[in-house]
């Protein structure tokens, strides 16, 4: 079978499965497993592929047809202005949430050294990308899944910046180190009714653990804004990331417990994404 043959076959297999974009997802799937870029594959339509690349492209094949993430598949995920490792163990990285570095950028110039705490790291995404773009800065990332922070260690080291981040294994409830200037979280927020309505792809791969807030969505966010006024420095800024509808309720939990609200930014969609807030008290 051929590099064009192999690509009609795995498209119409995926359609019929009623996957969206097939003929994407088999071109990536199929340079993944030759090795090869999809413009060499373009301009190498007839070439035979060997038994065992069609062994490996249907394995592929099959787990896509099962809706499963094209970044589980191909074990990478483009986030900010980097490539990240991505398994099972860890929530893909969201273009949505590319607004939070954007953010967080705008508080910290180029030439300060903060002090940066990661809760709920998972790939190392947020943490990874704030110290490849601000290098004087150092931090800490913590997740309470063990499978994460290996993903994350394993992308700050592809990233050179296994000497600046300090990863830990540890529920935000029981992690007490203090004095942060700076404290950023893409904390689970998804309630138990609206998990139940998201996509295959989502509902059945990713971890539950990254993504239900608990029964009203609020139950980590919670935690984290509760902790963070422990280990803020006055003056020191909470970035983080909730769902669509969660502002108001957000805004009260902030400003009992000694925040002020800056900002809250909308994603691209228009929808309320990203709070920047300062303690106060
Ligand atoms: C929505 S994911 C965010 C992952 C990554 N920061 C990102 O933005 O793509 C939330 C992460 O928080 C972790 N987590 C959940 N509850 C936690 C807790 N109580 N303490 C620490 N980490 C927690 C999950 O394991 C998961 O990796």
């Amino acid at each position: 079978m051929n590099y064009h043959e192999i690509l009609k076959r795995g498209e119409n297999f995926l359609k019929k499965n009623k996957i969206e974009n097939p003929y994407l997802d088999v071109d990536l799937i199929l340079s993944k497993v030759i090795n090869k870029k999809r413009e060499e594959i373009l301009l190498s339509a007839s070439k035979k592929l060997k038994n065992i690349d069609i062994i490996k492209f249907n394995n592929y094949l099959l787990r896509r047809s099962k809706k499963e993430p094209m970044a589980y598949i191909l074990g990478y995920k483009h986030f900010w202005k980097y490539k990240f490792l991505i398994n099972k163990s860890v929530l893909i990285p969201r273009p949505d949430t590319e607004l939070l570095i954007e953010e967080t950028l705008k508080y910290l110039p180029i030439n300060n050294s903060k002090k940066i705490l990661d809760v709920g790291t998972g790939s190392g995404c947020l943490v990874v990308s704030l110290l490849k773009d601000r290098p004087k800065c150092v931090a800490t990332a913590i997740d309470l899944s063990k499978k994460a922070i290996n993903i994350a260690k394993s992308n700050a080291k592809l990233h050179q910046l296994e000497n600046k981040i300090n990863f830990i294994n540890i529920d935000i409830d029981k992690y007490n180190s203090y004095n942060y200037d700076l404290i950023i979280s893409n904390p689970p927020y998804i309630n138990s009714i609206d998990l139940n309505r998201l996509d295959d792809d989502v509902k059945i791969h990713e971890p539950k653990l990254a993504l239900l807030g608990g029964f009203d969505g609020f139950k980590e966010i919670k935690k984290v804004i509760i902790k963070s006024k422990k280990l803020l420095k006055i003056n020191g800024k909470l970035i983080f990331e909730i769902g669509y509808d969660q502002k108001y309720k957000i805004v009260k939990i902030l400003n009992k417990n000694g925040f002020f609200v800056n900002k809250i930014s909308k994603d691209l969609s228009g929808k309320d994404r990203c709070v920047i807030s300062t303690k106060i008290k």
